[in-house]
């Protein structure tokens, strides 16, 4: 019995994380176990590589490499643990964010990338992965100050541009795998492609 693996994508300011802890209690409601998790993060070594990776200055190959050690040791301690007792995986952001941030954004080597994600993921892809997709300008109004912006959120509208078009180059090389879901809409809206998501995958 092996679980499913869901994963959340977009830029920062898609709407995104909103609406796993509701998913979350939905499969709750209805038997699942459910495990909520988000990478850069996880376990402690990977929520102690986000902390260095969201503030300290650093070139797109050492994101990358800090991204996927932090992969590592949450597909080993967590993911897979997790899949192999049947649960439900909610996971915000995996590697699509890598392509996304640092193949598009910062321009690095996809192929490296490929690389990486073959080594240190052994196959393991998500089942399902919800692209929150909508304009940079969008997300970017819906960021607003709230808060002190991280290195990624400090990135100006081309920069998410770049990102989002990474999302779409993913999108279309596993089409069966994404489903996009257009995050300009109000939430109840989204809330109701992302449902349609889940029953056209899996029945639910
Ligand atoms: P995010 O998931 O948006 O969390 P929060 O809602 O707390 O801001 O922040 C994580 C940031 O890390 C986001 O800006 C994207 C970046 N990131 C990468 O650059 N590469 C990756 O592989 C992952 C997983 C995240």
């Amino acid at each position: 019995m092996s679980g499913r693996f869901i994963t959340f994508e977009g830029i920062d300011g898609a709407g995104k994380s909103s609406h796993i802890e509701p998913l979350a209690e939905w499969l709750r409601a209805s038997g699942h176990e459910v495990v909520v998790t988000r990478e850069p993060g996880g376990t402690p070594l990977a929520e102690s590589l986000r902390e260095l990776l969201l503030h300290q200055p650093m070139d797109a190959l050492t994101e990358s490499l800090l991204v996927f050690a932090a992969r590592r040791d949450h597909l080993q301690r967590c993911i897979e643990p997790a899949l192999a007792r049947g649960a439900t995986v909610l996971c915000d952001r995996y590697t699509d964010a890598t392509f996304a941030y640092q193949g598009g954004g910062r321009g690095f080597d996809l192929q490296v990338l490929a690389q990486l994600e073959t080594w240190v993921q052994q196959g393991r892809q998500p089942d399902l992965t919800l692209w929150f997709d909508l304009p940079a300008e969008i997300a970017a109004a819906r960021r607003g100050a709230a808060r002190a912006p991280d290195r990624f959120e400090q990135q100006d509208g081309h920069f998410f541009e770049r990102v989002r078009a990474g999302y779409a180059e993913r999108a279309a090389q596993c089409p069966a795998r994404f489903a996009r879901l257009d995050a300009a809409l109000p939430r109840e809206q989204v809330s109701v492609q992302l449902q349609r998501a889940l029953a056209e995958r899996f029945g639910w």
